[in-house]
């Protein structure tokens, strides 16, 4: 059967640990196709990565890329704009399935790449942005499918989590912890999108428009991170019995979807407050379901690989779904926060 041919636009730590797994794994799921890294591109070519790249062309340019003779165009260069976008946009105009792990420019840019894919009937797959390893999108989209969903919340931003479990066990200040989840390559390239809540409030807005079959709108949310976390707040709330935990929550209301991002206090002995280190946790609630929670990793190369991998291996077994796109008449109105 025919090799599924891929390009690969950025080859930091996500880039690296995605060629490193692809191959490791010669079957890829027993889609009975060879996955084969055919382009790659990045900013610096010398740069020791750790992985054979001799059979793939380089690219200085990943735009110059995304015409090549690749089927899949895998976006791991991050940022909302600048070439990420630039590149996306022109592997979805030349017909090639994309695979991005970019929450930022989904969340900022999302609905008209989706239009995008939908015009050129090519799959835009995003497993990656949300959440790490869990496969959180995944779930709502394929497992729940056709099932009503009241919320979705959760953990997931690991640097944060990182961040408030040390300062919790070892009574250490943030800089100390932010350092070392920058050291760990758990933190964006500016980690103000980590601690002041806005990498959540990508990811949240990502997984509300399919839990609840809306656009994609980071826009409308009252955003609040963990900067102002003392080891004293952390300590009065253990006196109560619970932890501070950052969370993303998106509910259906009667007037829409309300999304926040905060630092919230979960009652100790909870999935959530039970959550800690790097691990994200998502929680899916639906009537007819009670509640699904999956925990596991949320940042770091290898499990944020993992997710691009299982993209992948859906586009090899023909499984992609169509893009996300939605009829008009089936968008809800969010509901704006109040103030
Ligand atoms: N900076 C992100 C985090 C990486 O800490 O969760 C994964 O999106």
């Amino acid at each position: 059967t025919e090799t599924l041919k891929i390009a690969i636009a950025g080859l930091g730590t996500v880039g690296a640990s995605t060629i490193k797994l692809l191959q490791a794994e010669p079957t890829h799921g027993g889609s009975g196709r060879n996955i084969e890294v055919v382009a790659v591109s990045a900013r610096d070519r010398t740069r020791e990565r750790g992985v054979d790249l001799s059979g793939a062309r380089w690219f200085d340019d990943p735009v110059e890329m995304a015409g090549c003779d690749a089927d899949v165009f895998v976006e791991l260069i991050g940022g909302a704009g600048g070439a990420a976008l630039a590149s996306v946009e022109a592997a979805l105009t030349s017909g090639k399935a994309v695979v991005t792990a970019n929450k930022a420019l989904l969340a900022e840019h999302g609905m008209r790449l989706v239009g995008m894919a939908e015009g050129a009937n090519v799959p835009l797959l995003y497993e990656a942005a949300v959440a790490g390893a869990i496969p959180a999108i995944r779930t709502v989209r394929d497992g729940l499918a056709g099932v009503p969903i009241s919320s979705v919340l959760g953990i997931m931003n690991g640097t944060c989590n990182y961040i408030l479990t040390r300062m919790e066990a070892e009574g250490i200040g943030f800089d100390e912890c932010l350092a070392d989840a920058q050291r760990l390559g758990y933190a964006e390239a500016d980690p103000t999108f980590d601690v002041d809540g806005f990498d959540t409030a990508h990811k949240l807005a990502i997984l509300a428009s399919i839990a609840f079959t809306t656009e994609i709108d980071a826009g409308a949310m009252n955003i609040e991170g963990i900067r102002g976390i003392e080891p004293a707040d952390i300590a009065a709330a253990a006196e109560l019995g619970f932890r501070i935990k950052l969370l993303g929550i998106a509910t259906m209301t009667e007037d829409g979807v309300d999304q926040r991002v905060h630092p919230t206090m979960v009652p100790r002995g909870s999935a959530l407050a039970e959550t800690s280190g790097v691990t994200n946790a998502v929680s899916i609630r639906g009537e007819a379901f009670t509640e699904l929670v999956l925990s596991g990793p949320g940042a770091g190369g290898m499990a944020t690989a993992s997710a691009v991998v299982s993209d992948l291996t859906d586009l090899a077994r023909g499984l992609a779904p169509r893009p996300l796109g939605r009829p008009a008449s089936s968008l809800l109105p969010f509901r704006k926060p109040q103030a």
